[in-house]
């Protein structure tokens, strides 16, 4: 199972620290969650924070934009060291412009989808994406529970993906524990993010192996 700690769990007065932690560990990728206070009911952090933990991370970052008209901020986001650019389908009026617009800068392309927004909404996309991000929660803050029917839509996209012959990897957010994250497993899923599960583990290095290993 690919792994992607979500880094708005850490402690922001010691992010070098944390970042640290997660170099040492078994993680593939750095989870960045930017929200706007628009899209989401929460502000997190922006391109300047970005750019600062990319010079300290080893691993590849993984943003995942819950803005409005993210389109804006294509090169802001290559620009800050970003591996992969996902944002949200329900953000998007013309969702396949920002895919292709993602992809001509040299970045993975991710779609998100709300809990309420079904899996059919990326028939005419999926073909065209390197992943697709489940939320599992709604978005906007760490430590929420995880909703069960993200099991179903998971197999869902599964089987979207194989019709459509899309490459797409499978990507749940929110409220991913071990215990969740073995069910996503099951269903289909290729990589987690986990924020508090991990950073609020007694041994986040630990916490992460463990998850990488389902
Ligand atoms: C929620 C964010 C998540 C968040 C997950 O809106 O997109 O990435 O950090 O946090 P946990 O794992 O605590 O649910
Ligand atoms: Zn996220």
């Amino acid at each position: 199972m690919l792994v992607s700690p979500s880094l708005l769990s850490a402690d922001f007065g010691n992010l070098s620290r944390d970042i640290d932690m997660i170099n040492r560990s078994e993680a593939h990728y750095l989870h960045l969650d930017v929200m706007d206070g628009v899209f989401v009911p929460n502000i997190s952090f922006g391109f300047p924070v970005i750019k600062h933990v990319q010079r300290l991370c080893a691993k590849p970052l993984d943003v995942h934009l819950m803005i409005v008209e993210p389109q804006k901020f294509v090169a802001q986001v290559r620009d800050s060291g970003a591996r992969i650019m996902t944002v949200h389908q329900e953000a998007c009026l013309h969702l396949n412009r920002v895919v292709q617009q993602i992809k001509d800068a040299g970045m993975m392309a991710g779609v998100s989808l709300n809990p309420a927004t079904p899996v059919a909404m990326l028939r005419d996309i999926v073909a065209d994406l390197d992943l697709v991000l489940l939320m599992s929660v709604n978005p906007g803050f760490g430590g929420q529970r995880f909703i069960r029917g993200t099991l179903r839509k998971v197999e869902e996209l599964r089987a979207l993906i194989a019709e459509c012959g899309s490459h797409a990897i499978i990507e749940v957010d929110g409220g991913v524990n071990q215990d969740t994250g073995a069910q996503l497993a099951q269903a289909g899923a290729d990589m987690l993010v986990a924020g508090s599960h991990v950073f609020g583990a007694p041994d986040p290095k630990a916490a992460i192996a463990a998850l990488a290993a389902l």
